[in-house]
C-alpha cells in the first residue's frame, strides 16, 4: 500500500530525515527487547497524542507479548515549532495505572518537559514501573533529564514531520520522517 510519500510534497520538504524502512526497522528491534523484558508484566503501552499514534501503532503490533494501550493528550506546544515549557492535560487516560508496568510511547524528547511531567504524575498516581521508548530524541534541545530507556534515533536540531509528527495539524500522515522547508514556517512566532 503506497500512502503518502515526500514526493507528493516535495514543494514543502527540504530533505528526509529516516526513512519508512529505517522507521520500521528500529521499532521492530524495540518490540524484540520489549517483548523480552517484559514477559508475564501485560504492561500498559501510553501514547501521547497525537504524535505518537503512528509508533504506539506500528510498536505494538511488532510485540509478541500481550499489552494494553491507553491515551493521553497533553500540550506543551502550541501551533508553531518551540515549546512553551507548561504541560497541560487535554484528555485523561481511561485506566487507572496503580501497580501497572507502564511504557510511555512518544514521537519526539525535544525539551523533555513533556516526558519529566508525565513520569512523575504517572508514579503520583502509583504506576509500579515506568519506562519510556521515544523514537526519537534531539539531544541538543534537551533542558530537563528524563531517562529514555528505550531509544530510536537521534536526529539534529531541525524542525521534523511525518510518521505522526505534525507542523499545525500538517504533514501527519507522511510515511516518513522529514525536514520541513524553512519557508513553511517563516514569520512564525518563534
Ligand atoms: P518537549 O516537551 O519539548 O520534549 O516536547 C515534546 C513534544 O513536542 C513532542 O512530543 C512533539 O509533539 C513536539 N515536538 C518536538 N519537536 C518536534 C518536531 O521537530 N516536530 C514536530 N513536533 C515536535
Ligand atoms: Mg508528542
Amino acid at each position: 500500500m503506497v500512502g503518502m510519500q515526500i514526493a507528493d510534497i516535495a514543494d514543502e520538504i527540504d530533505h528526509e530525515l529516516v526513512s519508512k524502512a529505517q522507521i520500521e526497522a528500529k521499532i521492530t528491534e524495540v518490540a524484540w527487547q520489549v517483548s523480552r523484558d517484559y514477559q508475564g508484566k501485560n504492561p500498559l503501552l501510553i501514547a501521547v497524542l497525537k504524535g505518537a499514534i503512528n509508533t504506539i501503532a506500528a510498536f505494538s503490533q511488532a510485540l509478541s507479548i500481550p499489552a494494553q494501550l491507553d491515551f493521553m493528550s497533553l500540550s506543551s506546544y502550541g501551533s508553531g515549532t518551540t515549546s512553551q515549557g507548561t504541560v497541560t492535560v487535554r484528555q485523561d487516560l481511561s485506566s487507572d495505572v496503580r501497580g501497572r508496568h507502564i511504557l510511555i510511547v512518544e514521537d519526539i524528547v525535544d525539551s523533555g518537559h513533556t516526558l519529566a511531567w508525565l513520569v512523575d504524575e504517572l508514579k503520583r498516581r502509583g504506576a509500579a514501573s515506568v519506562e519510556i521508548f521515544a523514537l526519537l530524541e534531539k539531544p541538543s534541545r534537551r533542558e530537563v533529564q528524563v531517562d529514555v530507556k528505550y531509544r530510536g534515533y537521534e536526529i539534529p536540531d531541525e524542525f521534523v514531520v511525518g510518521f505522526g509528527l505534525d507542523y499545525d495539524e500538517r504533514f501527519r500522515n507522511l510515511d516518513s520522517i522529514a525536514v520541513l522547508k524553512s519557508e513553511v514556517y517563516q514569520g512564525e512566532q518563534a
